[in-house]
């Protein structure tokens, strides 16, 4: 995998660190596919998430949107970084995990917001490759709140 790098900075040690918490309270059943997130607030507390599947699949939450949805609970919408890691099923674990498209969106949304550019930190399951790159990287030539003519408000207390 392209950019794939083998070391961390200690605060995404850090976040990876909740981020692998998270994964093994993942409940996913029917794919065996456990993942877990992180996210950085502004304010420098940790929110995690882990995938909640269905017996109606469809209905499947991915971790980093579970992850979103907790922290905006706690009114929390600014963040500075993301970490995922996964592990279980066929995904052999070898290279980092990667986001997928919704969750991308999803993360853009609070990006745009907030103007806050976050980092996702993608781990592989033995924590030995990374990858580190920007949401907008992520999602070249978004769709966000600001294309769709909304200016929402962050930060509730
Ligand atoms: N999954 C996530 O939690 N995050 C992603 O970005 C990719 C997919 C979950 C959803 C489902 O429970 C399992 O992984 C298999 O797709």
């Amino acid at each position: 995998m392209d950019g794939v790098t083998r070391k961390l900075e200690n605060g995404q040690k850090r976040l990876l660190d909740a981020a692998e918490k998270a994964m093994r309270r993942a409940y996913s059943p029917y794919s065996g596919l456990c993942v877990g997130a992180a996210l950085l607030a502004d304010d420098d507390k940790i929110i995690m998430g882990a995938n909640f599947e269905s017996a109606s699949y469809g209905n499947t939450i991915c971790a980093e949107r579970a992850a979103l949805v907790s922290a905006n609970a706690m009114g929390k919408r600014s963040f500075k970084a993301i970490a995922v890691i996964a592990s279980g099923s066929g995904y052999n674990g070898k290279e980092p995990i990667l986001p997928c498209g919704s969750c991308r969106q999803m993360l853009f949304e609070s990006s745009q917001s907030s103007g806050i550019d976050m980092n996702v930190v993608m781990s592989n399951a033995k924590r030995s490759k990374f990858l580190v790159r920007r949401i907008s990287q992520l999602l070249p030539y978004a769709f966000g709140p600001e294309n769709a003519g909304f200016a929402p408000k962050l930060n509730r207390k």
